[in-house]
């Protein structure tokens, strides 16, 4: 395998860190660098089993300070640039638009002519380079939810749960227009069209990837799945937006980087692909689920939790279903999910009922101290 120079944007994050984690284990001879503004999402405890390899180095950086990171691509020669930073929480974005467009939409432009200027500058110009940037399926907006009730799905993968069903008869391909409705999902749509204006006008190398919602290990605890598990184990309320019946198509985190290392390496130039599992749930029987299994695991009475279900407010333009087909990655690429939803939310569950020192640090704010302890002076 030849040697490469990997920057990936926003490593110290839910996604980004399982995708640092598996490229510094599976690619030795890589020089893999975290690039991370460390915001309150960045958390670098979530990486302290790869930070002391010697092909992995951390980097405090902005991806909104354009001479910042076209020295770093000068300086450590990157020729891979996997994209993950961005400001990623729905909510926020509702509260705080102008933060989500100067990060995932300047930031990303920031990093496109950072990347121009040098590739461009290189003898071989474009060779061997690649700018993949990593995006969702919320950029698509919203499928209808015209089965309620749920009907027989047309396809399922391994990650399907048992009994899974369609909520509507329509699904997000490639070719589905974009139609954003979150200033989150508008940011991102609108950076992912830089990405392939690069492509188109300027030639660079570039992919882009739509995935659904993930889950697993390290997500930040304002995200429904954690923020749920936490709130069961501490008897706090649930806060379930409206009725709890939209309905979000849930991949397990590492299926999601599994794929990000397959596509990074063989995926097409100017392709799109998109990402997902066929795993559609209603918020709340996802909530159910997630009580159910809490409860076993902590030995309380089945539907002891239940009471802690919360209707609160709906999200404003709280989008109400979201589908992905992702049969192009798996017929193109051979891509499968590996695990199943059950076995997923399992595993999810023990993970953040094992770690809750790592819950309560972020809770209390004990992990952005993490960092000048173990970075001061290196
Ligand atoms: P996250 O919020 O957990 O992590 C984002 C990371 O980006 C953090 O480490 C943060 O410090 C860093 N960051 C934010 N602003 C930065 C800046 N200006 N400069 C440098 N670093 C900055 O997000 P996530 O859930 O891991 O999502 C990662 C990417 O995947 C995002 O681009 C998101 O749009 C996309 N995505 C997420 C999901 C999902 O379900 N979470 C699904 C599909 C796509
Ligand atoms: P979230 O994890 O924020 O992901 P996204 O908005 O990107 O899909 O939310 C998942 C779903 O759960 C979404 O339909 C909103 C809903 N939700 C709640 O009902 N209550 C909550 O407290 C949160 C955070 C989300």
């Amino acid at each position: 395998m030849a040697k490469r120079n990997i920057v990936i944007t926003g490593g110290a994050g839910f996604i980004g860190s399982h995708v640092v984690r598996l490229f510094v284990n599976k690619y030795p001879e890589y020089n893999i660098i975290n690039l991370d503004k460390l915001t309150y999402a960045g958390n670098l405890a979530n990486l302290k089993d790869v930070e002391d390899k010697p092909n992995y180095k951390f980097v405090k950086m902005d991806i909104c300070d354009f001479e910042a990171f076209y020295q770093l691509m000068q300086d450590e020669q990157i020729d891979g640039i996997i994209h993950l930073a961005a400001e990623s929480h729905v909510d926020r974005s509702i509260k705080d638009p102008f933060t989500f467009a100067r990060t995932n939409v300047m930031g990303t432009l920031s990093l496109l002519q950072a990347a121009k200027l040098y590739w461009e500058s290189l003898p071989e110009g474009y060779d061997g380079k690649r700018f993949y940037h990593i995006s969702t399926d919320e950029v698509y907006g919203a499928l209808t939810m015209n089965h309620p009730e749920g009907i027989e799905p047309p396809f399922k993968t391994v990650a399907s749960s048992e009994g899974h069903k369609a909520y509507g008869d329509d699904f997000f391909y490639e070719t589905t227009k974009y139609n954003p409705h979150s200033p989150y999902s508008a940011a991102k749509a609108s950076s992912d069209h830089f990405v392939r204006a690069y492509h188109d006008t300027y030639g660079m190398p570039t992919i882009v990837t739509n995935c659904s919602n993930n889950y697993g290990p390290y997500q930040f605890p304002e995200k429904l799945i954690p923020l749920f598990i936490n709130n069961i184990r501490n008897r706090k309320p649930l806060p379930v937006y409206g009725k709890g019946e939209n309905v979000r198509d849930w991949l397990y985190v590492e299926d999601h980087a599994r794929a990000i290392d397959l596509i990074f390496h063989e995926g097409k130039i100017a392709e799109t692909y998109n990402i997902g599992g066929f795993n559609e749930w209603k918020n709340i029987d996802l909530i159910k689920v997630m009580i159910k299994t809490v409860d076993r695991i902590l030995g309380n009475p089945e539907g002891h939790s239940l009471d802690l279900i919360t209707y609160v407010t709906d999200r404003l333009g709280h989008d109400a279903r979201y589908a992905i087909d992702s049969t192009k990655l798996q017929k193109e690429l051979g891509w499968e999910p590996s695990l199943q939803f059950e076995e997923g939310i399992e595993k999810t569950v023990r993970w953040y009922l094992d770690n809750q020192e790592w819950m309560d640090n972020i809770t209390s704010g004990d992990y952005e101290k993490y960092y000048e302890e173990m970075y001061k002076g290196r």
